[in-house]
């Protein structure tokens, strides 16, 4: 059976890059599953609804709308929206960004997604990431991680990456709506953000990706982390 590693942790701690790292190392898939969360939410706002205002018709939607994985060449997986592939970046602009929130704390929109998250498993070794793999998606995964860094860390990392934020934002309004989106996310009704029971919780304030992802690579090797 391939290794199922989850790795979860609040907005910009760093878990999708150190996530990549992991899957290029033991030559599995990355899944990055906010991607899932900013594709409905795309996919919402292209068919006219503000789901800050309109939740309810949210999940109406959800049958007309068309997502899913496809193998792409090598060890990459493809989203696909409606017929045609997103990529991860044009998911990461901040139309979407300031709604996705709303958009995962909706029941029927987590309920819809979970299939579509466990399905990647058939692809072989998995490493994916999110909020909720190790305590809703994938209870039974091989291994667990929970990434933590201070609020500021990851205000400085969001500011770094560019594209969420728009251009002249200051650190402080970052770190103001990276707090409210860990409120948003932590105290939601269905799968909050918590660390599984079971996790290996690193700290990475101050420590590189690189740093992170070997650590989490070597636990995997030596079989640690293991649920
Ligand atoms: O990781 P990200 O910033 O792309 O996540 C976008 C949003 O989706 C964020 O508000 C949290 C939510 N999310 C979630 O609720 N569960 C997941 N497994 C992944 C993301």
């Amino acid at each position: 059976m391939p290794d199922r590693i989850a790795i979860d942790g609040p907005a910009a701690s760093g878990k999708s890059t150190v996530a990549r790292m992991v899957a290029a190392r033991l030559g599995g898939f990355f899944v990055s599953t906010g991607d899932l969360y900013r594709a409905v939410s795309r996919a919402v706002l292209d068919r006219g609804v503000d789901p800050r205002r309109e939740a309810e018709r949210v999940a109406d939607l959800l049958p007309d709308i068309d997502l899913g994985y496809r193998r792409g060449s090598g060890s990459v997986l493809d989203l696909f929206l409606d017929g045609r592939p997103v990529s991860s970046e044009a998911l990461r602009g901040p139309e979407v960004s300031e709604v996705v929130s709303f958009v995962a704390a909706i029941p029927a929109v987590r309920e819809w997604l979970r299939d579509r998250q466990r399905a990647c498993c058939r692809f072989g070794t998995i490493v994916m990431e999110g909020r909720d793999i190790g305590t809703v998606i994938l209870p039974d995964a091989t291994h667990k991680f929970y990434l933590t860094a201070s609020p500021e860390e990851r205000a400085r990392r969001r500011l770094a990456q560019g594209g969420e934020t728009a251009p002249g934002t200051s650190l402080a309004e970052v770190a103001a709506r990276i707090a409210e989106r860990d409120r948003i996310d932590s105290s939601r009704a269905v799968a909050p953000l918590r660390p599984a029971p079971d996790a290996v919780i690193i700290d990475t304030d101050g420590v590189p990706a690189p740093e992170v992802a070997e650590r989490i690579v070597r636990r995997v090797q030596e079989g640690q982390g293991a649920a």
